[in-house]
């Protein structure tokens, strides 16, 4: 049997389009992530449109190696929620992946630990593979709450949930202070955040998932800092905002090797 502990951790790197693009402008972004990145094995690519393009955007990626994912979900199955998408809405339109209290949701539109966490759960009963976004912010940054930030929504969002429900969870680091902001983690403020954020993955669910879980940074990442943050041990690969709308530059970024 594969030992998770020696297996290596392919990188995954995800373009988050945020609330951008037209349409014609995400079917086009995606066929040219599609003719640039299809081919390239070394890092699995995920692409996270707008809710309106979804499903033209999987056609589009229909019978490729890119990975589709939305940009957020309800908790709910159904029902009277006005401007709501489920789970289950996202997977008829062909998405295999979602992000799961990114910090705007977060911080913009006021997702607590408790919401991200029945997100979490949502999206699991789905069948949706999640990508857990966590980070701190700058003032949290400056009174030395980095660590205990992070652990903390970690642990709300995975307690009570086994490694089997989890196994193909994906961890996104992304501190509030670097989103958007130009302003990107040096490779030795991320792989310190990683590794802590991988050893509290290990108190909670135990070494050997902790060992093979891949845990991405976001924040500011362009096509010149992506290596220098992909060579850490233990940064398994990036959320691109910004960059990843244009296609040569996101391509330039999943093709940065460590
Ligand atoms: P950015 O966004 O690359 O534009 O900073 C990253 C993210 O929010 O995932």
């Amino acid at each position: 049997m594969e030992n998770p502990l020696t297996t290596k951790r392919k990188p995954v790197i995800g373009g988050n389009w945020k609330m951008h693009t037209t349409l014609s402008e995400a079917v086009d972004l995606a066929s040219e992530v599609r003719n640039r990145l299809n081919s390239y094995g070394a890092a699995q690519t995920l692409v996270f449109p707008p809710f309106p393009f979804l499903g033209a955007v999987a056609q589009r990626l229909a019978d490729s190696h890119i990975g589709l994912g939305a940009q957020d979900l309800h908790f709910e199955k159904k029902g009277a929620f006005t401007g709501a998408v489920s789970a289950d809405m996202l997977v008829s339109v062909g998405c295999a992946w979602v992000l799961v209290g990114h910090s705007e949701r977060r911080h913009v539109f006021g997702d607590g630990d408790e919401v991200v966490g029945k997100k979490l759960r949502a999206a699991l009963t789905a069948g949706l593979k999640p990508v857990l976004c966590i980070g701190e912010k700058l003032e949290e940054r400056k009174s030395g709450e980095t660590f205990a930030v992070n652990r903390r929504q970690l642990r709300t969002a995975l307690q009570g949930l086994d490694t089997a429900q989890l196994q193909h969870l994906v961890i996104a680091y992304e501190p509030v202070w670097a989103i958007g902001t130009g302003l990107v983690a040096t490779p030795e403020q991320a792989q310190e955040v990683h590794a802590d954020v991988r050893a509290a993955v290990g108190e909670l669910l135990g070494g050997a998932f902790a060992a093979a879980v891949r845990i991405q940074y976001g924040g500011s990442v362009k096509a010149e800092t992506a290596a220098g943050l992909l060579a850490k041990a233990d940064v398994d690969g990036l959320l691109v905002g910004g960059a990843s709308l244009k296609a040569e530059e996101f391509a330039a970024i999943v093709r940065a090797r460590a």
